[in-house]
């Protein structure tokens, strides 16, 4: 609904909760999680969709943050880094990129935790190949990409419930 000021109000869940804000028609998704609510975990990089830093899941599918206008989001449900886990009560996927050495910088990995859980949540038994498409739009400068994929299949057979078997 536009106002008077021309700002739009919208209601958005993120990580489980309820938000009513009002937003300018330009804000982009990333500044409305990042400045004006504090969810700083989401990483801009490039700003133009190219290097998946400001991942975020909407509505169960991943979205480059940057390139979604705020009012796009009005009705959606938002899951951000800071809902996957606590450092008291990390994700399985966060302990796994940690034991596997998977995080350098760390700009990353927001983006990288995120888009795993996008694939683990479709397919819980992806093959090399299938990490690597998953992880395709996330760029990282620093790892060479090898441990992060090793860290998404620990990931995912400890979320199976079989990684004692590898
Ligand atoms: S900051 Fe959004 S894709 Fe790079
Ligand atoms: S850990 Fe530095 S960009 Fe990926």
């Amino acid at each position: 609904m536009n106002n008077q000021n021309n700002q739009i109000r919208i209601n958005i869940s993120i990580n489980g909760e309820s938000y009513e804000v009002q937003v300018d028609p330009e804000m982009r998704l990333i500044d409305l999680l990042r400045d004006k609510l504090g969810f700083t975990g989401t990483k801009e990089g490039c700003g133009k969709g190219e290097c998946g830093a400001c991942t975020v899941i909407m509505d169960g599918k991943t979205v480059n943050s940057c390139l979604v206008l705020a009012f796009q989001a009005d009705g959606k449900e938002i899951l951000t880094i800071e809902g996957m886990g606590t450092l008291d009560n990390l994700h399985p996927i966060q302990e796994a990129f940690i034991r596997n050495g998977a995080v350098q910088c760390g700009y990353c990995i927001p983006g990288m935790v995120l888009s795993a859980k996008s694939l683990l949540d479709k397919n819980p038994a992806p093959t090399e190949e299938e990490i690597r498409r998953g992880i395709s739009g996330n760029l990282c400068r620093c790892t060479g990409y090898q441990k992060i994929v090793d860290a998404i299949k620990d990931a995912a057979a400890e979320m199976r419930g079989d990684r004692n078997e590898r």
